[in-house]
């Protein structure tokens, strides 16, 4: 009943370009989460933080559209996905997390607004590009690159180009827990993460949680509509 008040009232203030995503059925986010995600971004520019902005979880690219039209020129948006069914959740994952990797994988998830279910498609990562062409981004491996694989095999532990931005949006503990790792090194002063599944899923929830109690580098300023992290301390 709260949650549809506020995506209500959301929905309204949204930036065109959101409204335009969500019109499309391309995104997950709910109106409150997406207006959110714009906020954080103008955050970034206001933190002065420089860097690269990143998004891990790009399924039909609606987050992504709206963070890589927020980048700015001379910096570059990388989208990481396997761009097909979700991997399976795992131990520290909770049975809400497993209850849905089951509808998933037994084929019976509907899609968005009566699409097919995004993870089903034998095409999704060239449906991807098209959105990305489409909403005036050409996926060209400058401003705007996507990576087709698991973040373990793509993200490269060696690359340390600094980040300004990062939205995690991978569901499960061990991806979280992955990229959160993966990412401490690169964060620049300034740099926010939001993680989108803070309050949905277990596993991401603990991810989060012991990240930060581990690193004590950043600061929560928020846990909903997602958790967003900012960094207010360098590794040491
Ligand atoms: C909830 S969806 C992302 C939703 C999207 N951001 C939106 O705007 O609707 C999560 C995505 O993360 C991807 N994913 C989860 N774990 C992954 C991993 N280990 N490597 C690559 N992709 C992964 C899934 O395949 C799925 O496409």
């Amino acid at each position: 009943m709260l949650h549809r008040l506020r995506d209500r009232l959301a929905t309204g203030r949204l930036s065109p370009l959101a409204r335009k995503v969500r019109g499309n059925n391309l995104t997950y986010l709910s109106p409150a989460k997406l207006l959110s995600l714009e906020a954080v971004l103008r955050r970034v520019r206001r933190n002065g933080a420089d860097g690269d902005y990143l998004e891990f979880g790009v399924a039909l690219g609606g987050s992504a559209i709206v963070i890589a039209s927020n980048c700015p020129a001379g910096c570059t948006f990388h989208g990481y996905d396997v761009f097909a069914t979700i991997p399976q959740p795992g131990p520290e994952d909770d049975a809400r997390s497993h209850q849905r990797y089951v509808e998933i994988s037994s084929g019976r998830s509907p899609g968005i607004g009566g699409d097919p279910y995004y993870g089903y498609l034998d095409n999704l990562y060239e449906r991807v590009c098209r959105s990305f062409t489409a909403f005036g981004l050409p996926v060209d491996g400058v401003h705007v690159s996507l990576h087709k694989g698991l973040f373990e095999d793509t993200l490269d532990p060696a690359d340390i180009r600094p980040v300004a931005f990062a939205h995690i949006d991978c569901d499960w503990y061990e991806p979280v827990r992955y990229c959160l790792d993966a990412l401490r090194n690169r964060l620049t002063p300034g740099a926010i993460v939001v993680l989108d599944d803070y309050g949905d899923y277990g596993g991401c929830r603990k991810a989060v949680d012991l990240f930060l109690t581990k690193t004590g580098e950043f600061r929560v300023r928020r846990l909903s509509p997602h958790a967003v992290l900012e960094r207010v301390r360098q590794p040491h």
